[in-house]
């Protein structure tokens, strides 16, 4: 689905339109994404899946008004963390009963809003949050469908995963000393409150799909549980996202069809050893669906050899457009996209504009020794946690999100402007 190519002057295009010319037409830098990417990925998600289960898009990944509407015209659903995220979602049309509202300390003000329109689920992430929803949903006269997270003592990230102490970390009820067989107890008993399911995220950018194995082994013996005490058995369990993308040539991510199948698999096995009905299974991929969709188009500013160490590349936009590397140590990969080269590559470091030394976009990269103030280069794989991530640091304007298909390109969130920035100064 991919649409990126190079043509024989060396400039790369993508959608059908020139990186020179978007570069012109939007500025630098950019994020530029490929819409029937995008569509792709999603659709292949839905695909995978099948009617009989749910895909949740995690806005968190990156949300904006063009995304909700793709992931509405391709069937998906939508997972939000914040009022932003569900004002967004509602503000561009989907239906609330296809929105799943998440967070550890949503507000009492985020979750009337989310009960009075209407989202057909809101995650479970404490005890106090049992009673204040079903509070909320018996004030307004309604019933609000829920789900419990839990947390099963996995933690999974990349190509390993800890089944230990993980559940000393902020977010859902653990599985452990029966902590979550109490939430549910009690989220049964209130009337505000309609129970549909049990909720486990185990973690990121995960490609070994044994730490799921466990975690839905853990959340079927919970149901299985609750059946045995309350005679009901919950019709629904979500898996959570985490599925990882390739920022480097060394990841190996799974495809979708892959996930589904080794995921219903797992689900099914369990529940007919516990001789349970095999609930919906949903899951909420974010990083996976849009991660690989775009890349950051920079200019190169100043190019500045250190001997016997490495060539510094500034370009013109950095840690606040992309704080992965400076945050968790994320590997990227970079290209020259403006114009071919056949000079020898040189070690370089991409760096932003920042006045932070730790101010890096990529930390190891080859490029042509003859780049140059002016080039453009392209980091891949930005879709993810970049644009969502970006911050105004140094007074930096935020980047736009160019969407480009089949030859055209309109930015889906505008450049920032200095008059952004200053409109919330006050005084
Ligand atoms: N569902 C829940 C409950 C989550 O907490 C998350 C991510 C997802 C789904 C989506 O996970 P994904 O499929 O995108 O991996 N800022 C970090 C990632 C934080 C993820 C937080 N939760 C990064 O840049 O890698």
């Amino acid at each position: 689905a991919r649409t990126v190519d190079r043509g024989a002057d060396g400039v790369v295009t993508v959608g059908g339109m020139s990186v020179v010319r978007l570069a012109e037409e939007f500025g630098t830098p950019a994020y530029v994404l490929d819409e029937s990417d995008f569509r792709a990925r999603a659709r292949a998600w839905r695909t995978a899946f099948g009617a009989g289960a749910d895909v949740f898009y995690a806005g968190k990944a990156f949300l904006s008004r063009a995304v909700v509407r793709w992931l509405d015209e391709e069937g998906l659903n939508l997972d939000v963390c914040s009022g932003g995220e569900l004002a967004t979602a509602l503000s561009a049309g989907m239906a609330p009963e296809r929105i799943a509202f998440h967070g550890n300390n949503k507000s009492v003000q985020e979750l009337e809003r989310a009960v009075r329109a209407g989202v057909g689920r809101i995650v479970l992430d404490s005890f106090q949050e049992i009673v204040r929803v079903a509070h909320i949903a018996r004030e307004l006269g309604t019933r609000q469908r829920v789900q419990i997270r839990i947390t099963v003592g996995v933690e999974a990230h990349t190509h390993e995963f800890i089944a230990t102490a993980h559940e000393d970390q902020k977010f859902g009820i653990p599985l452990a000393g029966g902590q979550a067989a109490e939430a549910v107890r009690r989220a049964l008993q209130l009337d505000g409150l309609e129970l549909i399911g049990i909720h486990s995220h185990i973690g990121s950018q995960i490609f070994d799909m044994s730490g799921f194995e466990v975690a839905a082994h853990r959340v079927v013996g919970l149901l299985k549980d609750i059946r045995d005490e309350h005679g009901v058995e919950l019709p629904e369990i979500d898996l959570g996202g985490g599925l990882g993308i390739a920022y480097t040539s060394d990841d190996d991510p799974r495809e979708p069809h892959e996930i589904a199948k080794a995921l219903t698999e797992i689900v099914t096995r369990e529940c007919e050893a516990a001789s349970l009905r095999v609930p919906r299974i949903s899951v909420e991929p974010g990083r996976a669906i849009v991660g690989p969709t775009a890349f950051t188009l920079y200019e190169v500013g100043t190019v500045k050899p250190l001997d016997g160490l490495r060539t510094y590349v500034s370009v013109d936009g950095g840690m606040s457009d992309n704080i992965r590397t400076a945050l968790y140590d994320a590997e990227y990969s970079v290209a020259l996209v403006s114009r071919a080269s056949d000079a020898e590559p040189m070690l370089a470091r991409v760096v932003g504009k920042h006045c932070e030394s730790g101010d890096i976009v990529v930390k190891d990269a080859f490029l042509p020794a003859d780049l140059a103030p002016g080039d453009l280069i392209a980091v891949p794989a930005t879709g993810a946690y970049c644009r969502s991530m970006a911050s105004n640091y140094n007074h930096v304007l935020r980047p736009p999100v160019v969407a480009v298909r089949d030859g055209e390109a309109r930015a889906i969130v505008r450049r920032e402007t200095e008059e952004d920035l200053l409109r919330l100064d006050v005084g």
